[in-house]
């Protein structure tokens, strides 16, 4: 595979900080082991950097042997992990309880610390790279964060690039996409106020559970209704709490909560408005009312035709323009990268990392306790990272 050589020279230093990060976990701005560790290797390798934006995010800089072009670009890289219990085994797994690693942005950091050492040595562009160490991307919305922070005044750049890797796919394969790759995450609690009472005495009860009833069916006809056929939506009811624990007694409330999955924001617009009518107007025809409370979490990740041309250039350098999948299927998961894109053109891209063997920890689906990101792949995502540089910025002959 034609990865940098002197990248793939780095494989087994990338490894043993990968290794380190996975087993030493943490969620959602608290990352302050990933944080030191990308620290202590900027600092050892002259890089600057500027840290504690969005609370342990950090931003290091690369200039190239020249900046003539004015051009820049961002990579990013997430550093968090899940609330979840480990149970793979190995020898590096979390030691950090009900902690894990199970996305692999151990691995994702790891890669673009490659990169920047890489790069750094380099240097083998015109302009300047800036390398976005990114907290609190499951659920923290630290992609938001670290923008309203200043993350681009204070580093401007062209474009903006990032990579998960990917167990459905091959290991030594990339596959990305122009327009929507990953879905919007919103989510949503609603609330039926109705009136409890003895269950053998109904007529004298406003009944939440019958009201929610109605309301979980009519919601599924927001997708088959309201929803535009070749668009996109999930809409899932994912907890109903209600009732007393007993048999013979009618509720006052009843609480649902969901979420929304599509890959327009309009869509997710009529998500909002559809919900509410068909809650408020339920809940009213029953006599109760309804309160829904509807937060736009994440935005979709949505590529730019350019941005997918500087990505797929420099990928098909790394694993042969035949394991380059240009058009793949998205993917109704959510990914906070999506933030940068409604700012920057850019792409988000899937680095293959499954086996053949379908037990092996590779091959088990993001999330599972079972997973583990592949070193294998290591020196192509720092590749391609570079690649991506040099492709976009290059030194003239
Ligand atoms: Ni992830």
């Amino acid at each position: 595979m034609p990865v940098i050589n002197s990248i793939a020279e780095l494989k087994d230093e990338m490894a043993q900080w990968r290794h380190d990060l996975h087993r030493n976990p943490q969620t959602c701005y608290e990352e302050e082991f990933a944080a030191g560790l990308i620290a202590k290797k900027l600092t050892e390798w002259g890089i600057p950097f500027k840290d504690r934006i969005a609370e342990t995010g950090i931003v290091a800089t690369i200039k190239g042997q020249k900046t003539d072009s004015g051009k820049a670009l961002a990579f990013r890289a997430d550093m968090d992990a899940l609330n979840m219990q480990e149970k793979t085994g190995l020898p590096y797994a979390s030691v950090n309880d009900g902690k894990m690693h199970a996305c692999g942005h151990d691995g994702h950091t790891a890669t673009l610390l490659g990169a920047a050492k890489h790069l750094n040595e380099t240097r083998n562009f015109d302009g300047t790279i800036h390398l976005v160490f990114q907290p609190a991307e499951e659920g923290g919305n630290g992609a938001h964060k670290m923008i309203t922070e200043g993350l681009f005044r204070d580093f401007p750049c062209d474009y903006i690039f990032g990579l998960h890797n990917y167990p459905e796919v091959s290991a030594g394969k990339i596959a990305m996409r122009i327009g929507a790759i990953m879905a919007s995450v919103d989510e949503f609690e609603i609330k039926i106020e109705g009136k409890g009472g003895h269950a053998a005495w109904p007529h004298d009860t406003i009944d939440p559970i019958v009201i929610a009833a109605q309301i979980v069916t009519a919601l599924q006809t927001i997708v088959s209704r309201n929803v535009d056929p070749i668009d996109t939506m999930v809409l899932s009811i994912t907890n109903l709490n209600t009732g007393t624990g007993a048999f013979n007694v009618l509720p006052d409330t009843a609480i649902m909560t969901g979420t929304v999955r599509t890959f327009k924001n309009e869509t997710r617009e009529i998500a909002k408005k559809r919900i509410t009518e068909i809650c408020s107007s339920i809940a009213s025809g029953f006599g109760a009312q309804a309160h829904v409370d509807y937060q736009y979490t994440t935005d979709p990740t949505i590529n730019t035709a350019d941005g997918v041309e500087i990505a797929v250039a420099a990928a098909s350098q790394v694993v042969g323009v035949e394991n380059v999948d240009t058009d793949c299927p998205p993917v109704m998961g959510g990914e906070d990268f999506g933030a940068f894109l409604m700012e920057k053109p850019g792409a988000f891209i899937f680095v293959g990392q499954g086996t053949d063997d379908g037990d092996c920890h590779h091959s088990q689906g993001l999330h599972s306790p079972h997973y583990d990101f592949n070193d294998e792949i290591l020196p192509i995502g720092a590749s391609w990272f570079s690649k991506l540089a040099e492709h976009y910025m290059p030194l003239e002959k």
